[in-house]
């Protein structure tokens, strides 16, 4: 199989949903408001975890596309209300359609695992014409992110069986992290609130 050739609308379409995103940034940073988002990643998934996966799912190789995480864009924001407002804008976009939305954080994962995915197609001009593709946005806080980061190597250390007491740990960690953004919204509110009272007088 020629994975570069196969692989190479999702690349374009991670690359163009990168500079999209952070078009975003740049005009908050123009208004100089503050950013809904903190920083941007993206991937195109590597060949040996795309195997591993169809293969887990009995999905046969000339249908690929319907994995829907081989191209992933990640959106890191410094408060969780900063979550909605991207979801919100990504919603009004006219040049992407989403096909699915997932709110782990009103309802979080087993694990502890928290943040926001929403699963778009994306049209991609090619020199055959135009591709639609399946990509993965994950939108989440700083704190979720940390998390989140952490148990993935831990996963990868233990082969996707984390020992009970680490478990357990994690899932503690992970209320924590998700009270640190609780307080931190609070603290975000009263700064706002400290500037709106400014700006009036
Ligand atoms: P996969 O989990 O990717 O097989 O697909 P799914 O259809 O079950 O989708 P889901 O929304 O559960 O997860 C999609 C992606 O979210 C994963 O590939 C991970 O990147 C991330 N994710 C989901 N659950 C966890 C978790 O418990 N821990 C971490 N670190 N990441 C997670
Ligand atoms: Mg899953």
């Amino acid at each position: 199989m020629n994975w570069d050739a196969i692989l190479a609308p999702y690349a374009q379409a991670v690359e163009e949903l990168k500079i999209k995103l952070k078009g975003i940034r740049k005009q908050f940073e123009y208004e100089s408001k503050h950013s809904p988002i903190e920083f941007i990643t993206g991937r195109v998934k590597p060949v040996s975890s795309i195997l591993e996966k169809a293969e887990a799912r009995r999905i046969p190789l000339d249908r690929i596309e319907e994995l829907q995480d081989i191209a992933g864009v990640r959106v890191v924001c410094p408060f969780v209300d900063d979550i909605y407002t991207i979801v919100k804008m990504i919603r009004s976009r006219e040049d992407l359609q989403i096909s699915d939305e997932k709110d782990y954080i009103a309802h979080k994962k087993e694990s502890g695992y928290r943040s926001y995915h929403m699963i778009i197609e994306y049209p991609v001009e090619t020199i055959q014409g135009v591709k639609m593709v399946i990509a993965e946005i994950q939108i989440r806080t700083l704190a979720m992110n940390f998390w989140a980061t952490n148990e993935h190597s831990l996963n990868y250390k233990y082969k996707g069986n984390i020992p009970s007491d680490i478990k357990s740990r994690l899932q503690r960690a992970a209320e924590a992290a998700f009270k640190l953004d609780e307080e931190m919204s609070i603290i975000k509110n009263e700064v706002q609130e400290a500037k709106r009272l400014f700006h009036r007088k």
